[in-house]
């Protein structure tokens, strides 16, 4: 096959990347997809960093053995426990990772604190004491690790009694403080959104790396000069290690979200 025709693979540790995922369909609907979600062994957050390294190796070495052109890890814990070291072993494969979107939080420059939502992994990780160390002159950032949501997500409860509740007592903890913007550091979160939104209202600011993941992953693959001259809308495959019908049927619930 044609390099530039060869899949472009996606991985979570779930059904969370398919945040990521959506976006980049919107950004190249040209492209075929391949979904590989990890949810037999989600979730990663609390995992150790080596057991997150070696689920990510393996899942890495499935996409490539599919065949595809270029791999998102679309996993915050993942790409903080793996990616440096991917890029080692494939030093020539279009790779690109995901991470806390506090850039964009921070150059808001909106009064109050950013909450960073995330694993606990993610938040414990050097790669986001880096990134906080970056910014942390510039605004008061409150790391918020949301141990238990994913699971929620994975169930597909993405709404009601539960999910509000879990949010609300999270984003409570900081009302003594003003909070300018909400990042969502982990890709399954952006599915919550919409309840989130109705706990804390829409004048707070929520911002998620997918898009920007997205728009790297094209920028890499076009370097390469990877990107298909197809005009039709690509395809999606959607792989999960669970094997369950329900997880198939709530990735593609999600994706057409
Ligand atoms: N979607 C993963 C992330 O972005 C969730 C990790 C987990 O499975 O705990 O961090």
């Amino acid at each position: 096959m044609d390099n530039k025709n060869r899949p472009i693979g996606f991985f979570d540790s779930g059904v969370g990347g398919l945040s990521v995922m959506k976006e980049a369909i919107q950004v190249m609907p040209n492209e075929n997809y391949i979904y590989f979600g990890d949810s037999k062994n989600a979730p990663y957050g609390v995992k150790s960093v080596e057991e997150v390294r070696d689920l990510t190796f393996k899942a890495v070495e499935f996409l490539l053995n599919k065949g595809v052109k270029g791999i998102a890890i679309a996993c915050n814990t993942a790409t903080s426990a793996a990616v440096a070291d991917l890029r080692k072993i494939y030093p020539d494969l279009p790779l690109v990772g995901i991470e806390p979107a506090l850039k964009p939080a921070v150059e808001l420059n909106k009064d109050g604190n950013i909450l960073i939502m995330a694993t606990s992994m993610t938040l414990k990780e050097e790669k986001f004491n880096r990134l906080m160390n970056r910014y942390k002159d510039r605004a008061s950032i409150i790391p918020v690790p949301c141990p238990g949501l994913v699971e929620f997500i994975e169930a597909g409860k993405l709404d009601g009694k539960e999910v509000e509740e879990y949010l609300f007592e999270k984003v409570n903890t900081y009302n003594g403080g003003k909070i300018a913007s909400i990042v969502l550091g982990c890709t399954h979160y952006p599915f919550i959104k919409d309840t989130l939104v109705k706990i804390i209202g829409k004048d707070i600011t929520i911002i998620d790396g997918g898009l920007g993941t997205a728009k790297e992953l094209r920028r890499r693959l076009s370097e390469k000069n990877l990107l298909t001259e197809s005009r039709e809308n690509g395809t999606i495959e959607i792989i999960n290690s669970s094997n369950k019908n329900e997880v198939i049927d709530l990735s593609y619930r999600l994706l057409n979200k």
